[in-house]
């Protein structure tokens, strides 16, 4: 992420997720899933932590909370010392691709909205070997809702996330490496909001700030692109968390 502009972190620093969500989301995740008190658990590309936080509260024994981005891990120390939580969560700044059974144990891998960095399907064939046999997974990830996207849709995510699918495909690919599916659901247009409103109320500053700059005001316009085309064709595609239970 370092390699972005200056102004991407003008509109990402300091926000509470990074990703469709909320902390409702989490925990009826948590619950479908049948985590049981004092798992041992691994947030995949926690960004700022808000999932690390709302696992610990809800009796994690201990949460390894891995992303690329330093200060995210940074702003995830400080919300856990504020918290109480600090003893609970270790941030650690690597590449997810990297965490092996060796970081552990673990009983339960968790990642929201980050798996498409490693591809779904790679992703959760690496992940696990993270768990024993019965052991647990939570992976939310964007999923089309419709066979047929509408097309500025399908333009956008065909850049953004080529490999996106239907919840349908993307049930039946984790049978095919060895995970059992537990439940899944779709989360609700408050975790979009929850996502995008802030980020909108930035970009409504820094388009002003940056009127005169065309590197930055690309940035601005991508992520305007985003929110308004949520607005046009959210329901074309949504966020879906996978509940999983390593079966082989
Ligand atoms: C869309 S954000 C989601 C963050 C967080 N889970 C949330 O919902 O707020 C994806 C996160 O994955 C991190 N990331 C991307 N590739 C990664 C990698 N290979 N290893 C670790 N973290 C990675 C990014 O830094 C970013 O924080």
């Amino acid at each position: 992420m370092d390699a972005l502009p200056p102004v991407f972190f003008e509109i990402h620093s300091g926000l509470v997720r990074e990703s469709p969500g909320t902390d409702e989301a989490t925990t009826e995740a948590w619950y479908r899933l049948g985590a049981p008190t004092g798992v041992r658990a691994v947030d995949m590309g926690c960004g700022p932590g808000a999932a690390s936080l709302r696992l610990a509260e809800l009796g994690a024994a201990s949460v390894l909370s891995v992303d690329l981005h330093q200060p995210f891990l940074d702003q995830l120390v400080r919300r856990s010392a504020d918290r109480g939580l600090d003893a609970t969560i270790t941030p650690r700044c690597a590449d997810m691709a990297t965490i092996t059974a060796a970081d552990g144990p673990f009983d339960l891998v968790w990642s929201e909205g980050a798996v498409y960095n490693l591809g779904f399907e790679s992703g959760l064939r690496r992940w696990r070997g993270l768990v024993p046999l019965g052991g647990l997974a939570a992976v939310s990830d964007l999923v089309w809702l419709t066979d047929a996207p509408p097309p500025e849709a399908g333009a956008f995510f065909g850049e953004e996330y080529p490999d996106m699918q239907t919840a349908r495909v993307r049930l039946d690919q984790v049978a095919t490496i060895g995970w059992s599916v537990r439940d899944h659901f779709l989360v609700g247009e408050d975790a979009w909001n929850a996502y995008y409103d802030p980020i909108q109320v930035r970009l409504n500053a820094l388009f002003e700030k940056y009127s005169d700059d065309a590197e930055a005001l690309a940035v601005l316009n991508a992520h305007q692109q985003e929110i308004d085309g949520r607005t046009r064709h959210g329901s074309s595609y949504g966020s879906v968390f996978f509940l999983l239970e390593r079966a082989t």
